[in-house]
């Protein structure tokens, strides 16, 4: 049993920066709550790794912060939360959200032809989470699937605005372009990043859904139900902890999250895979 009081952070945590697209949500919609982030950038990408490795390596990073006294973790990461979810949840007494669910819940509020197209790692699109989920919802809807894992790398390169960048974006949307989906969920947490090159080359009509986004609802209704929302006045700290490359890191989060980020520590990867 942990001990849980209001102001307690929010605990959220990725492979790498991609959490962040997460974080920003956060920050804009519950912005005095306190957040302790992990991102596992020593371990970056987790969406070509197996299901075995993925699990093993999110227990690890949820219990690094579960050792920060977090009251919820938001699994920032849709390959995690693709196959992982059900192991965290029966591991933890606290609420353990993920990505999939409030992704395929905006979508389908936001399509109006029935077709929607989900972009994601290799771990993601392979474990059919998304359209599972879709299905669920509305058997009728058609959707289209579509890994594109170089878009991690170009993401955590910072190339947001790069002639390759919107090159690969054009041979891998290539077919939910010519299939007329009206609406694209951005089923990987570092696709934000790469969203404007993403809406340039879908057009302007296509819907992107962002599940960080619909994640952030699905957060405040858990704490308010438990009597857990921050009530303080102030704004909330923000604390990153990542496993490499702590300088990289803080250029790519001041970049995104558009402003100075001053707490960020590296972890030693034998202390985060020591923590079974
Ligand atoms: N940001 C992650 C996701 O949402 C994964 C990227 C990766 O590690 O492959 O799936």
């Amino acid at each position: 049993m942990y001990f849980m009081d209001r102001s307690n952070p929010i605990g959220v945590f990725d492979s790498g920066i991609g959490g962040l697209t997460v974080v920003k949500r956060i920050n804009s919609f519950l912005p005095n709550e306190n957040i302790v982030y992990f991102g596992d950038t020593a371990r970056v990408p987790y969406g070509t790794k197996s299901n075995e490795t993925v699990t093993e390596y999110a227990l690890q990073d949820a219990n690094f912060l579960v050792k920060k006294n977090v009251k919820l973790i938001v699994v920032a990461c849709n390959t995690v939360s693709s196959v992982a979810m059900d192991v965290l949840r029966k591991k933890y007494d606290i609420p353990v959200i993920g990505m999939i669910k409030p992704g395929a819940l905006s979508a389908v509020e936001a399509t109006k032809n029935g077709k929607i197209g989900v972009i994601g790692t290799n771990a993601t699109i392979n474990n059919k989470a998304y359209s599972t989920e879709l299905k669920k919802l509305d058997k009728k809807l058609s959707v289209l699937e579509k890994a594109c894992p170089l878009f991690v790398p170009l993401a955590e390169e910072g190339w947001t605005d790069h002639k390759a960048t919107r090159l690969i974006a054009q041979e891998y949307l290539l077919e939910m372009r010519e299939q007329g989906v009206d609406t694209l969920i951005l089923g990987c947490t570092h696709y934000p990043i790469l969203a404007d090159v993403i809406q340039e080359v879908m057009g302007r009509s296509v819907t992107l859904i962002d599940s960080g986004t619909a994640a952030s609802t699905i957060v405040e209704t858990h704490l308010h139900g438990k009597g857990l929302r921050n009530i303080s006045n102030h704004l909330g700290f923000d604390d990153f902890y990542v496993s490499d490359l702590p300088g990289k890191f803080r250029e790519i989060a001041e970049r995104f999250l558009g402003k100075k980020v001053e707490n960020i520590s590296k972890v030693d990867i034998d202390y985060i895979t020591g923590l079974k």
